[in-house]
């Protein structure tokens, strides 16, 4: 699992000094509405969406652009979140955004983790908690009534959505989607783009290797492999990559 710039011991909020006042959201679908919620009950301004609406209505400005959407980010000095619920799609968009604040700021392309962290700082619901000595990587969001415990990494561009825990010494790799009321207990361990289902649970100390699916309501009581699907109670294997027929 690599290891993004992190912030420790962030309250609520996540203050970002020195940038402007708003936000930039990208992504324009169910995500979005949750993520444009949190941070209007923060108090924290949003200037716009950016995606295809898809018929919902919005009272902030729908951007469909990306790419002027970043330039508006750059030149107004907004703060941006990604708020797409793919997992790929999200760390990339994350990417570009991090990278044309990167050379705007700098005119070079070496990484400063200072910079990451001011455009797209981790977004912590007001009614969420993060302990202290847990660290969220640029971009993490951790929605309403969520816990992330003491002593746990979540990584660059991670969600852990409404209701879900992250309990103590927990490390949640980048792009990581937590659903909502799932529950990593204890010292878990999910690899890079692992998606936990709603109400799922994965048990202290078991690993979910990179790009798993835990399906909803799963109690997770054993190693999954890479890319693999779980599901139930206790979780058994409904889909491997790298073996034919597994597909249920
Ligand atoms: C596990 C999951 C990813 C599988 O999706 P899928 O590949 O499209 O699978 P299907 O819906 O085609 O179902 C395939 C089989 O698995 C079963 N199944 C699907 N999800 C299941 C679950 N969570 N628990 C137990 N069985 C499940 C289905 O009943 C079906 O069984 P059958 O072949 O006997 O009829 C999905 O069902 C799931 O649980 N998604 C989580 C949704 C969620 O939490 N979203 C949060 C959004 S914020």
């Amino acid at each position: 699992m690599s290891e993004p710039p992190y912030a420790a011991g962030l309250a609520p909020g996540a203050s970002s000094p020195g940038r402007g006042a708003g936000w930039v959201v990208f992504g324009a679908g169910g995500h979005a509405r949750s993520v444009v919620d949190v941070l209007e009950r923060l108090g924290e301004p949003v200037v716009a969406v950016v995606g295809d609406a898809g018929g919902r209505t919005w009272h902030v400005d729908v951007l469909a652009d990306e790419v002027d959407a970043i330039d508006r980010v750059v030149a107004d000095e907004l703060r941006a979140v990604v708020a797409i619920g793919a997992s790929d799609a999200r760390l990339a968009v994350l990417g570009r955004v991090r990278t044309a604040a990167q050379l705007a700021r700098t005119g070079a392309t070496a990484s400063s983790p200072g910079t990451v962290l001011d455009v797209t700082p981790p977004v912590v619901a007001a009614t969420a908690t993060v302990a202290a000595g847990a660290e969220l990587g640029a971009g993490a969001v951790v929605l309403e009534h969520a816990h992330v415990g003491p002593g746990s990494r979540v990584g660059t561009g991670a969600i852990i959505n409404t209701g879900a825990i992250v309990e103590h010494d927990c490390v949640v790799g980048e792009g990581v989607h937590v659903a909502p009321g799932a529950v990593l207990l204890g010292a878990a361990r999910v690899g890079d783009g692992v998606f936990v289902g709603s109400g799922a649970r994965v048990l202290p100390g078991v690993e979910v290797a990179q790009g798993a699916v835990v399906g909803a309501g799963a109690v997770v009581t054993r190693f999954v492999a890479a890319g693999c699907t779980v599901v139930g109670v206790p979780a058994r294997l409904a889909h491997n990559p790298l073996v034919r027929g597994t597909r249920s």
